[in-house]
């Protein structure tokens, strides 16, 4: 079957993932699941969220078939697998070895939450992965407890230097500060990620949770964070081209240590951004905080071809809009939380 019936005239007959504002998007974030493991409080409330069903979940060939039209006839490159927390889906080693077994072959990363990355950490290496974010807010076991709700920060310790050991590198560590609760510690993780080897990344916080209790004035911001840096190591701005990367880098006290801020909120960076999102029912997202979606799962399970499942992918980002909007007066969140959409 030639073309597609949802094909906007207006788009130019290019078979990468373009927009309206001349963006590319190469970059592909895949959650695997909405289930969680953690109850971080600025994510999800304390009883955990009504998680989809499995029927509605892409099922691994059809996620791996949808990948593999992403990578072959939409000219993406990168792969990220999310969540929720993307260990809790059977089959994850599987999905990465058919996604790394592609042509061109993609770089392959996940973000996790590190619970059981310990266990995990050579087998996703051996199955293709080739870098991992680990998230950890905080260096004490108490501290811990009261963000995830759960006691579990040796396991994410553990977590971290298994995927060190497995050769994942570089490691980065995604931090969220929280007023009140672990904002004295950025200087604190610095000094952790220095010394182990590890990347810290910090992620300003995003209206995206469950519960839609979000504050700008709650909101520890890039500036703040880069203040408290300051007090202890010398920052300088990393030459490297940033490209459409969301952190801006900061080289650490002469390097070779780096520490990035993805100021998503106060320095947005729409503009550059390179990303396409598929969640874990097969929904195509074109922005994190996009308020529609596109139904790829029932073009999969209605019998369309690689070539219309294409062409509705290349509708649905030529369709960006050009920046989140976070910072506008009528802006509205999203229906999807973050666990539902994969950072
Ligand atoms: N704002 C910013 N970051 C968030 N994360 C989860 N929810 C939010 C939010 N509302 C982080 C997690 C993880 C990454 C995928 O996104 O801590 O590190
Ligand atoms: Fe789980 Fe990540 Fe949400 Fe924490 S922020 S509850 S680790 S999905």
């Amino acid at each position: 079957m030639r073309g597609s019936i949802t094909r906007d005239p207006a788009r130019p007959d290019d078979p990468r993932l373009i927009d309206g504002f001349g963006r590319v998007a190469t970059d592909l974030r895949i959650s695997l699941t909405d289930r969680c493991n953690l109850r971080c409080t600025y994510c999800m409330p304390a009883e955990g969220l009504e998680w989809m069903d499995r029927a509605e979940q892409l099922t691994d060939d059809e996620l791996v078939r949808l990948i593999g039209i992403a990578v072959r006839e939409l000219g993406v490159h990168e792969l990220r697998f999310t969540g929720g927390e993307p260990l809790l889906r059977k089959g994850l080693e599987g999905i990465i070895a058919a996604s790394a077994a592609l042509a061109p072959r993609p770089d392959i990363s996940l973000t996790t939450n590190g619970i059981g990355l310990a266990r995990r950490a050579e087998a996703l290496a051996a199955a293709g992965v080739n870098r991992l974010n680990v998230s950890m807010d905080t260096l004490r076991p108490d501290r811990f407890a009261t963000i995830t709700r759960r006691d579990r920060l040796a396991d994410v310790l553990a977590g971290l230097a298994a995927a060190r050991a497995a050769g994942l590198h570089p490691v980065k560590i995604n931090t969220v500060l929280l007023r009140g609760v672990n904002d004295d510690e950025a200087g604190a993780l610095l000094r952790f990620a220095v010394d182990n080897g590890y990347e810290l990344r910090f992620i300003e916080q995003m209206p995206l949770d469950a519960q839609h209790g979000w504050q700008r004035t709650e909101m520890i911001t890039a500036g703040e964070i880069l203040d408290r840096l300051r007090e202890g190591f010398d920052l300088a701005p990393d030459p490297t081209e940033r490209g459409g990367a969301p952190a801006e880098r900061w080289i650490v006290d002469g390097g070779p240590a780096v520490v990035g801020v993805i100021a998503s909120v106060t320095r947005p960076f729409c503009g550059a951004c390179d990303r396409t999102r598929l969640t874990a029912d097969g929904q195509v997202r074109n922005c994190l905080f996009a308020r529609t979606e596109t139904d790829l799962r029932a073009l999969v399970r209605g019998g369309a071809s690689d070539t219309e499942i294409a062409d509705t992918w290349r509708d649905a980002m030529w369709a960006k809009l050009p920046g989140h909007g976070i910072n506008d007066p009528g802006f509205l969140q999203p229906d999807r939380p973050m666990s539902a959409i994969g950072g």
